[in-house]
């Protein structure tokens, strides 16, 4: 029976094994050449290109990454057979996932592979990396005929180093991608949202000095001092003199590496340092210098923290009024190319709800996104694909999820805006479940003490007193720093839109309470004021009224980001008169019309700022 008792052991990996290298800290700031734009593209359904149809090597004449031009090789050799011709293959425009390079590919997943050629000049005293800023969802990369590397996870950056392999003058990069998730894949092959296979974000050719910094994190600290660390990557990195400097404010700090060639060091903040927040998202230039390497970034210095149901932003108990987003550009027929510009509307769009926090489900968005947040002045809910039915029993599944925890936190730990780390959503509990995901609040812990951990859950549907009563009593929060559930009653379920008030909210715990998600569907411009059925815009806006005067009677509750700004691509949702393959539950369309809901939560959220805008600070004296 105790053997039954025992929780099940995943061996854990140690963290240290599972991070990323090279982190290449705020790369897009460093010298090197932008390889976006046009590349051929070849179909390779059966990986013909990775192995023979017996299973042995791949032949050379499906070898899509050879060093070769195939026009030049059969020229030379007649009885030469390729039955693949990158240079000659048809071109499209990257990042952007192959679903929109022709109408053939909508629907395709499985490997593709990618090739383009580009000049360089290497240096004797540089280093050159290729990095991707995401490849959905396995990508091989090979750069003049020889492999480079490989990267699982289709949401987070990675770099392989070239500084053997790049030639003067002409290059030629293959990338192999396949969109082919598997039950032990993050996430599983099931998911609401639309695959968006390929190479979905910027690629470039980044230079450095051949000793640098390549891992940097700086921060405001709960007790008002300003912290940093520092992590070299090169021959000199070891007893490296180094200089961090904020020049606006007159603050520095100097140090020097250790054997491992990693710092860290931090001072007071100084009384002129103005704190971050979405009123006032104030940036500064940082830098750090060592050696040869000067790295800059622009910088937010706030805290956040929790105290009892309170969430704390610079020491005040603030209200998340947010909403969600998935990683999708407005349009017709978006390809997942997030653009400074696409961006900007959709943060921009999120703004005019009164929202001062955005949910970025349910993997981590483009850095672009990120950054624009730190600059526009939104909060941030962060998460990795720790999606339904993953496979909680499987180690390697876990390492693929830390992993991507990691490469996510690594890659934003700079980012103000993030305030949150979620480690799931709408995970089945289950021990092995909460085995895995307590590892992944363990490893948040150890890589960022600065922020809060949460994940998306159910509460449980009880009756108590003739009434409705939801129950939070997931044994994960007691993990967590921030309770969050995901709840769709009078969508999902057959209450009565009138009877959504009276449903109460109960916790075991004493801690902040997020609605990350409810909504309800409308097709934008129809409408059927007769009968409130479902997919009418009539029906969502008195679903959010109902809802929302729901909301207003949850005393522990400090935030919520209903489901979802924007209409999105989903396979799931193939109702041919109100849904054609989108998820409606955007309070605007896929093309930005607002729908009547968009205005009920627009003004519940201006009702909800002024009530909040006299919020005190907490009790304690030191700054937050
Ligand atoms: C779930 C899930 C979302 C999904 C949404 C819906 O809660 O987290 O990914 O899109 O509900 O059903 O629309």
């Amino acid at each position: 029976m105790l053997a039954l008792l025992a929780r099940p052991a995943l061996a854990a990996e140690p963290l240290a094994g599972l991070l990323p290298s090279p982190v290449l800290t705020n790369a897009d700031s460093r010298t090197g050449i932008d390889l976006s734009g046009p590349w051929h593209y070849s179909i390779d359904p059966y990986r013909d290109g990775l192995a023979g149809f017996h299973g042995g090597a791949a032949g050379a004449g499906h070898r899509r990454y050879d060093d070769l031009d195939v026009a030049d090789a059969m020229r030379k050799d007649p009885n030469a057979l390729y039955e693949y011709d990158m240079q000659r293959s048809p071109v499209a425009k990257l990042p952007g996932s192959w679903i929109t390079h022709d109408r053939t590919l909508r629907h395709y997943d499985g490997l593709m592979w990618y090739q383009r050629m580009f000049d360089a000049a290497p240096r004797p005293d540089e280093r050159a990396f290729l990095r991707f800023g995401a490849a959905n969802y396995t990508a091989r990369v090979y750069l003049n005929g020889t492999f480079a590397g490989m990267h699982e996870g289709g949401s987070t950056p990675f770099a392989f180093e070239v500084t053997k392999i790049l030639r003067s003058g002409r290059n030629q990069i293959t990338v192999g991608v396949d969109s082919t998730r598997t039950a032990d894949s993050v996430p599983p092959p099931a998911t609401d949202w639309e695959t968006y296979g390929g190479i979905t974000r910027p690629i470039r050719l980044v230079l450095t000095p051949t000793t640098f910094v390549d891992d940097f994190w700086i921060r405001l600290t709960r007790n008002g001092r300003i912290a940093a660390t520092v992590r070299l990557n090169g021959a000199q990195a070891s007893d490296q003199p180094l200089h961090v400097a904020i020049p606006a404010i007159g603050f520095s700090l100097d140090g020097k590496t250790d054997a491992d060639g990693a710092w860290s060091g931090e001072a007071a903040a100084p009384a002129s340092l103005h704190l971050w927040s979405p009123e006032q998202p104030t940036l500064y230039d940082v830098q750090v210098t060592a050696g040869a390497d000067v790295l800059h970034d622009r910088v937010g210095f706030r805290t956040i923290a929790v105290r009892g149901e309170d969430i704390l932003l610079n020491g005040r108990p603030i209200f998340l009024r947010g909403i969600s987003l998935h990683e999708e550009e407005f349009g017709e027929n978006p390809a997942r190319d997030i653009t400074p510009e696409a961006a900007r509307a959709l943060l921009a769009t999120a703004k005019s709800l009164n929202a001062n926090y955005v949910r970025l489900a349910h993997y981590p968005h483009s850095e672009i996104t990120t950054r624009m947040a730190d600059e526009l002045g939104l909060l941030v809910w962060s998460e990795i694909p720790v999606y339904w039915l993953v496979n909680f029993a499987n180690p390697a599944t876990l390492i693929t999820a830390r992993r991507m925890l990691a490469e996510n936190i690594l890659r934003d730990r700079n980012r103000a805006s993030i305030i949150l780390w979620s480690v799931g959503n709408e995970t089945p509990q289950s021990e092995v479940r909460l085995t895995f995901l307590s590892q992944l609040v363990d490893d948040v812990r150890a890589l960022d003490d600065t922020r809060l951990v949460s994940a998306a859950l159910f509460a449980r549907r009880v009756e108590r007193g003739g009434h409705p009563e939801m129950l939070i009593d997931d044994p994960l929060v007691s993990r967590l720093d921030v309770m969050a559930v995901n709840t769709y009653n009078g969508w999902y379920t057959s209450d009565p839109l009138s009877s959504l008030p009276s449903i109460a909210w109960r916790s075991d715990y004493d801690k902040p309470l997020i609605l990350s998600e409810f909504g309800a569907e409308a097709l934008a411009g129809y409408y059927d004021p007769r009968q409130l059925h479902k997919f009418s815009e009539e029906f969502q806006a008195e679903y959010y009224r109902q809802t929302l005067a729901m909301t207003d009677k949850i005393p522990f509750l400090r935030g919520m980001s209903p489901w979802i700004l924007k209409d999105f691509r989903s396979p799931r949702r193939q109702n041919p008169i109100y849904q054609q393959g989108w998820n409606r539950k955007g309070l605007v369309s896929e093309i930005g019309q607002r729908k009547e809901a968009f205005g009920v939560l627009a003004e519940h959220y201006r009702l909800l700022a002024t009530k909040w805008a006299t919020s005190k600070p907490s009790g304690s004296g030191a700054r937050q």
